[in-house]
């Protein structure tokens, strides 16, 4: 086959005029940090997930640092997460003091094992932080139910999540804790943000606190009209913080998700169909309870051929990839601090080794899926 003269990247965000203009009038409306946006983004938020709360955030991993904290969770606490999940987690859980302890996957799906949890439940265990990985749900109900017959927390981690249901049920909306990301490969972004969802009261106060460096008012409300500058700090706080430039991208973005989910479910329909009995390739598995896949990932398991030497090959026909995610109990610093015992994960481990994540964006063209499938198969062949 002819090899394309331009590269074909792993992920492009679709930013069109409607987000310029949303962010030219930002620029232009004289306050452009935190403030009438971020507020609005968040309700767009509630509205969506059907949860109480939404609280913008810098990103998905200081979403999951506010909450861990928020919760308590500290030095000789356990938290549950799979190890096929994105390293700031295992990251943050560690920051905090606290350990992760590892539940295997579905090989299929690469979502975590619920029938798995129970086995790995201590009482240190505080709670359990799934992924709906790549878009895909992970099953909720066997989840909420062990976690409300041990009393856990459950962080839904929702980064690959928006527009992802489950029995009808947005991610992020089943009463619990969940976080979401704009960084700028995901479903929506904000360039980097991120987004918490959650229905607890108490928490609430805590998280906007913890947020802005402990502070009680947005800045917004202390220098507009009729604000006071005075301020007084309980507790110290970080600076995770989302900006109304990044919220007005994101308002505008998230009024296209439908759009931008629709084209990412057809072109991983052709991926499905144009890669169909390709031998030597396994496609991504989808769950088989009812839901909705954002399909914010195309990750497929290389079996006939080296993994380093498929992607030099996808590289060759101008091609981008990734991987999704190294297996975290294999990354340095996680193996000697945590020392997960082999064999102990082994489905993250077979799937780990074998994962490849290929072109899926929204402005991706069919032709370009066309042409990353007729490249694989002359790989696969040609070996
Ligand atoms: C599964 C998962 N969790 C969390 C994150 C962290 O999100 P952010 O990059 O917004 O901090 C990511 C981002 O890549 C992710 O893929």
């Amino acid at each position: 086959m002819k090899i394309r003269k331009d590269f074909l990247p792993l992920s492009r965000p679709s930013i069109g005029e409607k987000e310029i203009n949303a962010v030219v009038s930002c620029l232009k409306s004289g306050w452009i940090t935190t403030g009438p946006l971020c507020k609005a983004f968040e309700e767009k938020f509630c509205g969506l997930t059907g949860a109480s709360y939404a609280i913008s955030v810098s990103s998905g991993t200081a979403g999951m640092h506010l909450i861990l904290l928020g919760l308590g969770i500290k030095r000789g606490d356990e938290m549950i997460t799979p190890s096929m999940t994105f390293a700031s987690t295992l990251n943050m859980i560690t920051l905090c003091g606290a350990k992760p302890v590892f539940v295997d996957i579905h090989y299929d799906t690469l979502n975590i094992n619920a029938d798995l949890i129970e086995g790995k439940i201590t009482n240190r265990t505080k709670g359990i932080v799934p992924v709906h990985f790549a878009g895909a749900p992970v099953d909720m109900d066997k989840i909420l139910k062990i976690a409300k017959k041990n009393n856990l927390f459950v962080i839904e981690d929702a980064a690959h999540g928006l527009g992802t249901f489950y029995k009808g049920v947005h991610a992020g909306g089943f009463g619990q804790y969940a976080i979401f990301s704009f960084h700028p490969l995901k479903n929506i972004t904000t360039g980097e943000g991120g987004m918490i969802t959650h229905n607890d009261n108490h928490l609430e106060s805590q998280l906007r606190l913890l947020r802005f460096h402990g502070i009680e008012r947005d800045a917004w409300k202390r220098y507009g009209k009729g604000g006071t500058p005075e301020y007084d700090i309980k507790k110290a706080g970080f600076k995770y913080n989302l900006t109304d430039i990044q919220a007005a991208l994101g308002l505008a973005q998230l009024s296209r998700l439908e759009e931008l989910n629709n084209r990412r479910r057809c072109l991983a329909d052709l991926y499905m169909k144009g890669l169909k009995g390709v031998n030597g390739l396994e496609l991504p598995g989808v769950p088989v309870y009812p839901h909705t896949h954002a399909w914010h990932l195309f990750v497929i398991k290389v079996l006939s051929m080296d993994r380093e030497r498929f992607m030099k090959k996808l590289s060759e026909y101008q091609i981008g990839y990734g991987i999704h995610f190294p297996a975290g109990h294999r990354l340095s610093y996680i193996q000697e601090r945590y020392k997960v015992k082999k064999g102990e994960l082994k489905e993250t481990e077979r799937a780990g080794s074998r994962l490849v994540s290929l072109p899926l964006f929204p402005d991706m063209e069919e032709e370009d899926v066309s042409y990353v499938c007729e490249a694989i198969r002359e790989i696969l062949a040609n070996g």
